[in-house]
């Protein structure tokens, strides 16, 4: 079914750019998952990523051959600000999983994540073949759900209280989006920024 696994070099955004990860990133890498609040969001686990953990997840996983995962930077000033990958590919049925950080706090809530996102998605239905994207979030991370469910994504089903975080149980939530949905989600958009000029020249 897939005929370019590889991701291009660059995919680029209104705000942000998509680049492959360089071996220098990696220092910023371990400073964004040695961090408890990205922590608390991305791991199963209650605790930070060891160092080297980190280190060999980054070099066999990011810079590895076959990865699938970007830097994202920010447009306007080339600021690396996170991580963008897709994971367990089946080309026998289309689908692949989405993980995302933006590791710089300080950018979070700014629409950067929503738009690596729907960068990725563009990628993933347009040229990459895939039939379905989904993901896994906690039920906590609040900033996450909301900007999934932004970009099209729409929750399938729950793991219930399958993370023990802060002292008691969330649910895990799976979330998805089909290519008929996206291409559904695309035509729309389209046709509202068409009908945008004409409508404001009639009031
Ligand atoms: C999840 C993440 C990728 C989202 O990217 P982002 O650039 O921060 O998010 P966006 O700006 O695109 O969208 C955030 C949405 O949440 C809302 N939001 C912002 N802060 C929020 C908060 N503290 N609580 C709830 N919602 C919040 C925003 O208003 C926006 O919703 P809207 O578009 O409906 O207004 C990013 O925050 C991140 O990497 N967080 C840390 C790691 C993480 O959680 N990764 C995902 C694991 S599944």
């Amino acid at each position: 079914m897939f005929t370019r696994l590889r991701l291009p070099d660059r995919l680029e955004g209104e705000r942000t750019v998509l680049r492959r990860h360089e071996p220098a990133n990696l220092e910023v890498f371990k400073r964004w998952y040695a961090d408890p609040e990205v922590v608390r969001l991305t791991r199963y686990q209650d605790g930070p990523m060891r160092p080297e953990e980190i280190e060999r997840f980054f070099v066999a996983r990011v810079l590895g051959p076959g990865s699938l995962t970007f830097a994202i930077h920010v447009r306007a000033s080339d600021r690396l600000i996170g991580t963008c990958a897709f994971s367990q590919l089946d080309g026998d049925n289309g689908s692949a999983l989405f993980h995302i950080t933006i590791g710089e706090k300080d950018c979070w809530g700014q629409g950067y994540g929503g738009e690596a996102t729907e960068l990725m998605l563009e990628h993933a239905f347009e040229r990459l073949g895939l039939h379905r994207v989904g993901l896994s979030v906690f039920e906590f991370n609040e900033r996450a759900l909301r900007s999934y469910r932004r970009v099209g994504f729409v929750v399938e089903g729950r793991a219930r209280e399958a993370i023990l975080r802060d002292g008691r149980w969330w649910d895990e939530i799976q979330m998805s989006i089909l290519e008929g949905e996206w291409r559904a989600r695309r035509a729309a958009h389209r046709a509202a920024r068409r009908a945008r000029p004409i409508e404001a020249g009639t009031t």
